[in-house]
């Protein structure tokens, strides 16, 4: 049940025939801030003075007339200015929650319209291995793909490797040169690993752009190197069975990753795939015109102010940005989809300014092309994270230290609860490592997507793995210890759902925990309208303290009566439902006993 949608649906009815754009001013309305303004609030009546003329209570008052209330809402009451603050009869919402409890998907019906989405996420350049600037766009991909198939959309996801970029030259150089031959008979993926840093360590550093070092161009290295790319492009027969070689490996790099993150793709299309289309993308933009020569190379230009997008250089090389194009075309053809995400680092605001510009000229003009942009992962300094020697940080490794912290801590509390006279469940060795893993992996993931994406967040162990404030850890424990109430009472919580008991709501405590249920559904739909899963953790993170007043305030398995308890039972049940089913929604699992 979206109740925002169907109280914006209510309000746009009341408004039609009334003012001249009633969707509009529908949007205004939103959830109350603060309880006593009711559970919702419209605030339309003030800038409608404008069309309507009069006072603006005056206008609320006939608006709040025209809503059909039905048994949804309790007659509307108008505040201040001119607000209409509305509130859902308890009777209704009693009713919403029973129908949630009842339902696997907790009442969130799949999508009236579904549209297909292709997500572009993750997409690293192989060859060397996954580093911590991974880490955003393979979380927040994964976790809007979830999302958007969870609410009914067709969704295709397409990692874009790097599988043919400029680091194959030093893959191949050091190969050449550098190969120990049984390193690499034992352990493939661990000796390319090393060639890659260890040619890129022979080569001389210079200041970027932005202050940061970059490879000097014109060293002996750095050239051979590129070289080597260029000999592989130019479908040299040795340097392509290299790579043909080496590309099983890189796959099998990223994948250990993938697997450990549990995350997966319906397509794995690199960039080396679309390398046979390039010429004819290249051709065709000529001949439309859309692009042309300019001192031996083949480029778009934009306004007068901007730098022109390349798509073929002087020498004959094809770009980035001729590669994206043929994707995009070829993803139009094989899928048909309505929009094409791509989960990329802010950096790359500019390419896709341009690569969009470029499609819509191409006479694309249907598919909705969308930069999900985010901002950088820092460390302690602010600065962009590095490790302590100055290098990107090994993605492996970063997990690999993750499910560590989460064992450490995991041991230092079960030991203060035992100190504290708590009951401590027996776990196997293999029971602890699911925990670990759960609590490390998800730590990190969560971390990550309560950052409004757009912006730069601090890595902070201590702070994703606090088991106080708006943590996966905090979440998880949230979840166990619910699960721990059914256990202690002896309750089969299946039996419990089916059919679900009638739900009570005698407290206010009660009726904001059953509130704050049927908003689950608006929290979603927003954080797909704007594809932030921000939106999704705060959501949580309200209902984990709504939660908590409740069962502070309203005795469970002690209560007065029988009625009462069941739907208290409820009540916890579908807490720890919807916890598990968002925290799923953001690839983070829980676990039954910690
Ligand atoms: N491989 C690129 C990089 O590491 C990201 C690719 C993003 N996707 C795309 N279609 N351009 O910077």
């Amino acid at each position: 049940m979206n109740v925002l949608n169907l109280l914006q649906r209510k309000l746009q009815d009341a408004l039609t025939g009334l003012v001249s754009d009633p969707a509009v001013y529908a949007a205004m309305l939103k959830p109350a801030q603060e309880a006593r303004f009711g559970d919702y609030q419209a605030n339309c009546a003030m800038p409608l003075k404008k069309e309507l003329g009069g006072d603006a209570r005056q206008i609320a008052q006939t608006i709040a007339a025209r809503l059909q209330l039905e048994d949804m809402l309790e007659p509307p009451a108008i505040a201040g200015p001119g607000f209409i603050n509305l509130t859902l009869r308890s009777e209704w919402l009693a009713q919403q929650v029973r129908h949630m409890a009842g339902d696997d998907r907790l009442g969130v019906a799949p999508v009236e319209k579904p549209r297909t989405f292709v997500i572009d996420f993750s997409s690293p350049n192989v060859a060397k291995p996954m580093h911590v600037g991974h880490l955003r766009s393979t979380i927040i991909g994964d976790a809007l793909a979830r999302l958007l198939r969870f609410l009914g959309h067709q969704v295709i996801t397409d990692n874009h490797l790097g599988d043919w970029g400029t680091q194959f030259g030093m893959l191949l150089y050091g190969y050449k040169h550098f190969l120990d031959a049984q390193a690499f008979q034992s352990d493939p993926v661990r000796e390319l690993a090393r060639l890659y840093v260890h040619v890129r360590n022979q080569i001389k550093k210079t200041a970027g752009a932005q202050g940061d070092e970059e490879e000097d161009p014109n060293d002996p290295i750095a050239q051979a190197a590129r070289a080597e790319t260029a000999k592989l492009h130019a479908g040299d027969a040795e340097n392509l069975r290299l790579w043909r070689a080496f590309m099983p490996y890189c796959y099998e790099e990223i994948e250990r990753i993938y697997r450990r993150l549990d995350v997966h793709f319906d397509h794995t299309l690199g960039e080396s795939f679309y390398q046979p289309m390039l010429a004819d993308v290249v051709r065709e933009l000529c001949q439309r015109g859309i692009a042309q020569e300019s001192e031996g190379a083949v480029v778009v230009f934009f306004g007068a102010e901007e730098s022109p997008a390349l798509i073929q250089k002087r020498d004959g090389a094809y770009t980035y940005t001729t590669t994206d194009l043929a994707t995009i075309r070829y993803r139009l053809q094989q899928w048909n989809p309505d929009a094409i995400l791509y989960v990329v680092d802010f950096r790359q605001g500019l390419h896709f300014k341009q690569l969009f510009d470029i499609v819509r000229r191409w006479g694309y003009d249907k598919v909705e092309l969308k930069h999900v942009s985010f901002g950088s992962v820092l460390g302690a300094d602010r600065k962009p994270i590095k490790t302590r020697e100055g290098g990107a940080i090994e993605l492996g490794a970063l997990l690999d230290e993750a499910v560590a912290q989460a064992a450490r801590r995991y041991q230092q509390t079960r030991q203060e609860r035992i100190e504290r006279g708590e009951e401590v469940p027996e776990l196997t060795a293999e029971e602890l490592e699911q925990i670990y893993q759960a609590v490390g992996y998800g730590a990190v993931k969560y971390a990550d997507l309560s950052q409004n994406r757009e912006s730069d967040y601090v890595f902070n162990w201590d702070k994703m793995l606090s088991m106080e404030g708006n943590t996966a850890t905090y979440m998880q424990y949230a979840y166990v210890r619910n699960r721990g109430i059914f256990r202690k009472g002896g309750i089969d919580v299946l039996a419990l759902r089916q059919p679900p008991p009638p739900v009570i709501l005698q407290t206010s405590e009660e009726r904001t925990l059953a509130l704050q249920f049927v908003r689950f559904h608006d929290a979603l739909a927003a954080a797909a309208a704007e594809l932030k899963p921000n939106l999704i953790t705060g959501y949580l993170w309200d209902l984990a303290k709504t939660y908590s007043s409740f069962f502070q305030n309203c005795p469970v398995l002690k209560a007065e009566t029988v009625e009462l308890r069941q739907s208290r039972l409820l009540l916890c049940d579908l807490t720890a439902r919807v916890i598990q089913r968002g925290l799923d929604l953001l690839g983070i699992r829980t676990v039954e006993r910690m």
